[in-house]
């Protein structure tokens, strides 16, 4: 963000208190939540309360920094949370998820229908030999079966560690071998666009060699759009399985602090990072954030547009509103498909009152013009909530005016994977908004902005974003890796937890973030490191060197910019070009994907050898260079300049 952007966010004028209507009856009306957050252990206390356990916990925090333990000793199994819990109070019947697929196809699931198919896959997964304790990794779309087959796993005690359907095989098998999975739950292939993603194909090729995987169980979604192969003694149907399976299962009695899930992040080194959540405190966490940030009452129908392989689909799709008795919705395919206005008829459609979205879609709605949200009746929105990036003030003013219809408040939600839930947020019915700011720190969440030794700023500073003491949701640690975990959280600033993010407070104490400050890329909200690209394109026989940054774009935030050494002999060309963006696309997926490849003879260096990132970063962004006394030969800057700025006109 250049000096000036940030000036004039934090001379923000605008502000928007919570409309007087919503107060009346939000789950929280007054500052009293927050008072009741400053003693923290004693306000998740109050929260865990609010739910079902099999045995309460003997203490509600054991800190061993940076290792935490929430509700110690505490059994419960999330799931009885999830569905058992509103079945048994006569809420059978409501309907959890409205199903609506790409194709058009809709179905309306309720609790009593979702607790049975649960329980049946879960008896599914034991027959498969799945123990408590096991991994199961789950690659599918946004069908219902992917809710389905986590609860199944969560009900046996199994994690499960979803693989976001983007993803290629290789990814995949990182995945599936980090975290030794037993069993893979996919399908034939989901619907993307009008065409068929090859989810079974990914797979087959994911598990060529040797694999852990005993047993991959395949839904049949595409049907004969895609002809799939089935692997005598390894694949299964899902629809034969089901066919025998039990309806009764009854729920593991899970601690506390058992393994959930794994959800694999980007890290800096390149190397994916397995992020470990347990059941006790992701539990209460995810609870509590989705009943006061998103204010959810029983009449609410709600839309979260994530995918449920990224955090935000575990915390906001399944795990948060299922706890709250909620009723969602789940989405297949894009907003643009069959046009413009997919998004907007959904709304129009299911009455959607809550709606949670990303800012790289809310800058493309604006691109795509507002008469496409003119067309359709979204009255029925009374709340609007943003995630995945900094939204900038503009975007945030269109989402309130065109699609919010200046009636709705909007909640700026900032967290991360390793957070599990809401960390930053307003309070529909207490905060007064400023346009492109998240406020403030959840009730019970203790943040702060430090310069570069670890003191905290006051108002009108800006640093790092940390979080002060444990919070119940937090990651407990990187997947079999300890000492990862210490690294890349707890060491910048010992004590802290580093959040990787830049932060400016105004002098209203509001918070402003202003992005990475490490080399993870926000490309259209996913995180992908330049690292990660970078091997991937070393990876193909022709280069020498890679340095990938990511320069600003209009929609997507960041768009990721690669410049590329090629080996001796080897000629650059459009070809090879379009191979090597490719290339990436096949080693990490398609959003990995890189906006532009830059060939150049040599790539800025420091004398000891590194890379500068910042100069090309600059370059990349059209900005006035820095300080490039450092640089062992300053000439290559000039000259790559030069030769970007052709490229580019
Ligand atoms: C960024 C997604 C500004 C941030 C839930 C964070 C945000 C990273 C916001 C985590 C927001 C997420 N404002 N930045 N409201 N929400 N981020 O793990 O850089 O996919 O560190 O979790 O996204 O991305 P992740």
């Amino acid at each position: 963000m250049s000096e000036e952007t940030i000036k004039s966010l934090l001379t923000e004028e605008r502000s928007f208190p919570p409309p007087a209507d919503f107060v009346k009856r939000a789950n929280a009306k007054d500052e009293s939540i927050y008072e009741e957050g400053k003693n923290p252990e004693a306000f998740w206390e109050n929260r865990a309360k609010e739910l079902t356990w099999f045995k309460p916990w003997d203490k509600v925090l054991e800190w061993d920094l940076p290792f935490s333990k929430w509700f110690v000793g505490g059994k419960t199994n999330i799931t009885v949370n999830c569905l058992d819990r509103h079945v048994e109070a006569g809420r059978g019947d409501k309907v959890a998820f409205y199903f609506e697929g790409e194709p058009g196809d809709r179905k309306a699931w309720t609790y009593a229908e979702l607790l049975t198919e649960v329980k049946k896959f879960a008896n599914v997964l034991k027959g498969l030999g799945v123990e408590k304790g096991d991994r199961v990794t789950l690659y599918l779309g946004m069908t219902i079966e992917l809710p389905i087959a986590m609860l199944a796993c969560a009900r046996i005690g199994a994690a499960h560690t979803i693989v976001f359907g983007g993803f290629s095989p290789d990814s995949i098998r990182d995945r599936v071998e980090d975290s030794q999975s037993k069993v893979v739950v996919t399908a034939d292939g989901g619907w993307r666009r009008g065409n068929v993603v090859p989810l079974k194909a990914n797979i087959d090729k994911a598990l060529e060699g040797s694999t852990p995987i005993q047993k991959c169980v395949v839904v049949k979604r595409t049907g004969d759009a895609l002809p799939i192969e089935m692997q005598e003694g390894r694949d299964l149907w899902w629809h034969e399985l089901m066919a025998d399976a039990s309806d009764d299962c009854p729920p593991e009695e899970m601690d506390a602090e058992d393994l959930l899930f794994i959800l694999y992040t980007s890290g800096t080194t390149g190397k994916p990072k397995g992020i470990a959540h347990t059941t006790g405190g992701y539990m209460v966490g995810a609870a509590t954030t989705t009943k006061y940030v998103f204010d959810l009452h029983d009449d609410d129908i709600y839309w979260c547009t994530a995918d449920i392989g990224w955090i935000t689909g575990h915390s906001y799709i399944t795990y948060g509103p299922l706890m709250n008795g909620a009723t969602g919705v789940i989405f297949e395919g894009a907003p643009n498909f069959p046009d413009k206005g997919r998004f907007w008829d959904i709304i129009q459609h299911y009455k959607v009152t809550i709606f949670y979205t990303a800012p790289t879609a809310i800058r493309a709605f604006m691109g795509w013009g507002t008469e496409w949200p003119e067309k359709y009746d979204l009255s029925s929105l009374r709340l609007l909530g943003s995630v995945g990036e900094p939204i900038n003030p503009e975007a945030w003013m269109w989402y309130h005016e065109v699609i919010g219809h200046e009636k709705c408040p909007i909640v700026d939600t900032w967290w991360q994977t390793e957070t599990g839930a809401i960390m930053i947020t307003p309070l529909p019915g207490v905060t007064t908004t400023k346009p492109g700011s998240a406020c403030r720190a959840f009730p019970g969440i203790d943040v702060a902005v430090v310069d570069e030794d670890g003191k905290e700023v006051g108002p009108g500073g800006g640093g790092f974003l940390v979080i002060k003491s444990p919070w119940p949701s937090m990651l407990r640690t990187v997947y079999g890796d300890d000492e990862r975990y210490k690294q890349v959280y707890w060491s910048r600033f010992p004590h802290l937890y580093f959040t990787g993010d830049g932060c400016k407070v105004d002098e209203d104490g509001y918070l402003w973030l202003m992005g990475r400050v490490d080399d993870i890329m926000l490309v259209a909200g996913h995180n992908i490191s330049t690292a990660e690209v970078e091997s991937a394109l070393v990876s193909h026989e022709t280069v020498a060197e890679s340095a990938v940054v990511g320069r600003p774009d209009p929609v997507k935030g960041q768009a990721i910019s690669a410049f590329v050494t090629l080996k001796q002999g080897v000629d650059s060309s459009d070809e090879l070009l379009k191979e090597l963006r490719n290339h990436v696309a096949t080693k990490l997926g398609p959003i990995a994907k890189p906006a532009e490849i830059h060939f150049t003879a040599d790539l800025p260096k420091t004398r000891s050898g590194k890379i500068m990132r910042r100069l090309l970063r600059d370059i990349a962004g059209g900005k006035t260079l820095g300080d490039t006394t450092t640089l062992a030969d300053p000439s290559v800057v000039e000259s790559l300049r030069a030769q970007y700025e052709k490229q580019e006109s």
